[in-house]
């Protein structure tokens, strides 16, 4: 039984162990080497809509970048809708943190793809839980053990170039609003007239 107990123990701390080195990544010791764009982006002058508009995404190796760094254990990219710092302004849940487990910077996961060097493209369309904000699009790289080890971003280093714009579509109009209150006033209204006649056809019999 102690033997036992003992053998939990350690085989927990083994574990916690791992699951700290697996996290506690911090954001500067991955390396960008990849280049990634999204289009449309602001200076286009479009905003997107929720649930309908689409997001083209290009990404590949960056030959400059990526110099003398052993990229033959990257196995899958992880795309994600960022805020930008005009939309983490005091919102903490929304907050940059320098450990890659507690930031909350990307929240929205596009879509995970194998990894592969070049002519990478997706068209996504934004999800309808996407809050209206400012955003940029950050590519993750994962190795053979799950590990982030590289990254890409659409913005600059200060994330201020090369933003877009989301509108949340919040799925209902005013109109089926109105309608729904005035559908519901009516059956309440029903209701009660058809109470009303049940009585007084009661009374008759
Ligand atoms: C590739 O990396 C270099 C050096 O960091 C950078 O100047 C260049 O803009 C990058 N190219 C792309 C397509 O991201
Ligand atoms: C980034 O590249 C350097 C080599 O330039 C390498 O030593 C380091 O391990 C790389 N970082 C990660 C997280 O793979």
């Amino acid at each position: 039984m102690a033997i036992h107990q003992s053998y939990v123990a350690i085989s927990l701390i083994l574990l916690s162990g791992l699951v700290a080195t697996c996290y506690g990544v911090p954001f500067t010791s991955l390396n960008k080497t990849i280049g990634i764009t999204a289009t449309p982006s602001i200076p286009s002058g479009q905003v997107l809509k929720g649930g309908e508009s689409t997001l083209t995404i290009s990404w590949s190796l960056n030959a400059t970048s990526s110099v003398g760094i052993d990229t033959s254990d990257y196995r899958t990219v992880e795309i994600k809708l960022c805020y930008a710092p005009i939309s983490q302004k005091d919102r903490g849940w929304r907050r940059t943190e320098e450990e890659l487990q507690k930031d909350k910077t990307c929240q929205h996961k596009i879509v995970e793809r194998p990894y592969n060097p070049s002519n990478n493209m997706y068209t996504a369309t934004i999800k309808k839980d996407v809050p209206s904000a400012t955003y940029f699009v950050r590519l993750y790289v994962h190795n053979s053990h799950k590990e982030v080890v590289a990254f890409g971003d659409t913005t600059d280093a200060m994330k201020m170039t090369n933003l877009f714009e989301v509108v949340a579509v919040t799925g209902r109009s005013i109109g089926l609003d109105i309608a729904s209150v005035c559908f519901s006033a009516f059956s309440i209204i029903s209701l009660f007239g058809f109470f009303i006649l049940e009585k007084r056809r009661a009374k008759t019999k």
